[in-house]
């Protein structure tokens, strides 16, 4: 039975691929679903021969599915982008310069959400979205549902382990019929096809999003194991394999025939089905590609070119003035509907007030509304040739809509402000809200509108409250029953645990974004450390400027802030970092300094990298030091003096090579390089002697 299960699914695969990947299909639809029905069948019965990649879990399942975070093997980088043909020329002039002429791969480039494949021995192990670029979220089940994506491999030459990324994306026929599906059912709208591809690969309900229609495009192999000398050769590779890859992609030899790729898909664009934003332009030798490398976010060896957004000409009806949790007012402009880039707009952001004026915008103006980006559509201008006679400058408001409280303007901000903090509901349900969210304190089974029920019936009027809640007080509550509230208080218990990092980005500090949270965190290590540093010390953390740097001041000057901080302490909210588990001891009772820039590592992940491996990160050169590790433009005198005292200098490679004996995660995160598959390892163990003192070379 076992070998009779395995050809119906060898054969739903091989006709799977015929119709969704190769467009040539080779049976009926009906004889392909017979064949589904009797496999489903006999999987059924003959539980024992189950198998996560049976062309039969395409439909997905109801079992709720919990994500799991994964690290990536390599990092999934973004790319630089310009929507200038001359910055792009600049580009070209760059890799010329430095690699001499090459062959570019232009590729259409997709609007959706970047998924990471893992396949081994040829069959597909795990799918996990970019998140932050080092790790994200576990997404196989869903993805199994994509008919477009290859469950098993053919071919002779499939690499026995590699990772393969792409793009998950919703064409706009299935976008179509989700929205109308969703306002049918009184649901809210997805606002663009990339928005309803990333919300579907989040489904918890496979079987959601096998009938949701994505569909998943590959464009870049990974790993060392690719049989191919460049890019364009693996994605050949890769099609016969079996995988989805675009036939509108294109080997081109000169700039010239670039910009005619471009040139011609700028207008071709428009009859795709499928949402595209840009062309991506890559160096297609892995050599060459090499070569050129990485600068600390993005490859050198890629750019994407950008599409000028589109643009729609609509009535402005009205403005809302939304309040923000920090208080911060945005005029959003109520239009009369229109169609474009695929959806219907009906709002638009205005920005502020500055914008108004200097586009001289007025009520009943027919506006120029544009989608770039964002997934909020942006008023640029007015048509006044169809301005009515009558019309009046538009007045902004000088009150808080909600609270009443005339409104401030901030120094150097564009924006109005509610200064009522502590009493302007908005701002305060607006703060719990980003409090909890999963990104922050993560507590789930608290939605936005529990938290309106909440602070509605007097029990939370700040985060602190929190952690006072009691079940039989939520219990009591409407639409809320003995079992949510007890999830509530246990999620919220649960939330003691969340990492220091996360528990700073939840204060919801002006400017204090997830990444900033990190850096400070890793900088300071606890919260008392960041509440008394000063602005200077603020600003030694990795991304913090004068302006984070004030507002943090800023935020721990004021009472009730102090106050609730205190509450949290109390309740036993993480105030510390975590020790750091080391990876190695090698560089144990080592001191390194670090001076210059780098260009694959941030100067204070080389000094994580330093503690994690058992160093001591000094700030100044002294006889006490034993390695400086040198980046660009490092000051002569730092150079001078560590020269005289004989201290071993290292470039950034040659502090890899000297950890990378041991394999750390936070090391491979930042081996950029490693996501060029022909690249090896800097150095895989490098006895610390190869590591020799170098001065000249470097500088
Ligand atoms: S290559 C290191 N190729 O655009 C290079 N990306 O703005 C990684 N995207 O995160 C990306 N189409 O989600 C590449 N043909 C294409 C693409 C593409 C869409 C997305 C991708 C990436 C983002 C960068």
């Amino acid at each position: 039975m076992k070998q009779k299960i395995e050809e119906l699914r060898r054969w739903l695969n091989y006709h799977n691929r015929k119709y969704y990947i190769d467009n040539a299909p080779e049976v009926s639809d009906y004889e392909f679903d017979q064949r589904m029905h009797e496999l489903q069948r006999l999987e059924a019965e003959y539980p024992e021969f189950d198998d996560p990649n049976s062309p039969s879990r395409r439909v997905g399942s109801d079992l709720t599915t919990e994500f799991r975070t994964v690290e990536h093997r390599y990092p999934m980088l973004s790319l630089g982008n310009t929507y200038s043909i001359e910055e792009l020329h600049e580009f070209f002039e760059r890799v010329e310069r430095e690699v001499g002429a090459v062959d570019y791969v232009c590729e259409l480039k997709f609007d959706g959400t970047a998924i990471s494949l893992t396949y081994e021995q040829g069959r597909l192990t795990r799918a996990v979205t970019r998140g932050d670029g080092r790790s994200g979220d576990d997404v196989t089940a869903n993805v199994r549902t994509i008919r477009t994506v290859p469950l098993e491999l053919t071919g002779e030459d499939v690499a026995p382990l590699f990772e393969i990324r792409g793009e998950i994306f919703m064409p706009y026929s299935s976008f179509d019929r989700l929205n109308a599906e969703r306002e049918q059912a009184g649901e809210q709208l997805f606002a663009n096809p990339r928005n309803a591809a990333a919300g579907t690969l989040k489904q918890q309900n496979s079987a959601v999003v096998a009938h949701r229609g994505l569909d998943c495009t590959l464009y870049q192999m990974v790993g060392e194991g690719v049989p191919a000398q460049s890019h364009w050769e693996s994605l050949q590779k890769a099609r016969e394999w079996g995988f989805k890859i675009s036939d509108k992609m294109q080997i081109c030899h000169s700039a010239a025939e670039v910009d005619e790729y471009i040139k011609y898909w700028d207008e071709a664009r428009h009859s795709l089905p499928f949402p595209t934003d840009g062309v991506v332009i890559k160096v297609s030798s892995y050599e060459a590609q090499q070569q050129l490398g990485f600068t600390s976010k993005v490859p050198r060896w890629a750019v994407a070119y950008k599409f000028k957004a589109e643009q729609a000409l609509t009535r402005l009806e009205s403005v809302d003035f939304q309040v923000g949790r920090t208080g911060a007012i945005t005029p959003v402009a109520n239009l009369s509907p229109v169609q474009l880039a695929g959806t219907t707009v009906k709002r638009a952001t205005l920005h502020n007030a500055e914008q108004i004026a200097q586009l001289d915008i007025r009520l009943g103006d027919m506006v120029y509304v544009e989608k770039g980006g964002e997934i909020i559509p942006k008023i640029t201008g007015v048509e006044l040739s169809e301005r009515k006679p009558d019309s009046l400058p538009f007045e902004y408001i000088t009150h808080c809509p909600e609270c009443g409280t005339e409104l401030t303007r901030y120094e150097g901000e564009a924006k109005h402000y509610c200064p009522n903090q502590s009493h302007c509901p908005p701002q305060i349900v607006g703060r719990i809200i980003h409090f909890i969210r999963r990104k922050a304190m993560d507590i789930d089974g608290l939605g936005d509108e529990t938290v309106e029920l909440l602070y509605g019936a007097g029990l939370v009027r700040d985060v602190a409250d929190l952690y006072e809640l009691k079940i039989s007080q939520l219990a009591v509550l409407p639409r809320l029953g003995e079992k949510s509230a007890e999830n509530i208080i246990n999620s919220i218990e649960r939330s003691k645990s969340v990492p220091f990092a996360r528990v700073l980005f939840a204060l919801g500090i002006r400017f204090v974004g997830e990444t900033t949270a990190k850096y400070l965190a890793a900088h300071f290590g606890s919260m008392d450390a960041v509440m008394s540093a000063t602005i200077e010390q603020l600003i030694e953390a990795e991304e913090v400027g004068e302006k984070i740097a004030r507002s943090i001041i800023e935020f721990f000057a004021d009472d009730p802030n102090r106050t609730i901080i205190e509450r949290l302490r109390a309740a036993g909210v993480q105030f510390e970092a975590e020790e750091r588990e080391l990876h190695s001891d090698l560089l144990a009772g080592k001191s390194v300094v670090i001076s210059g820039k780098f260009r694959r590592h941030s100067r204070d992940e080389l000094k994580e990298l330093i503690e994690l491996h058992g160093g001591k990160n000094l700030a100044a050169v002294s006889a006490n030091v034993d390695y400086l590790i040198a980046g660009e433009n490092m000051g002569p005198a730092k150079l001078q003096k560590a020269t005289k005292l004989g201290i071993k200098m290292l470039s950034e490679e040659e502090f890899e090579a000297l950890i990378a004996s041991v394999p750390s995660p936070t090391a491979q995160l930042a081996h950029e390089t490693k996501c060029d598959p022909e690249s090896t390892p800097a150095v895989e163990s490098a006895p610390a002697q190869l590591v020799m003192p170098i001065q000249g070379e470097l500088f």
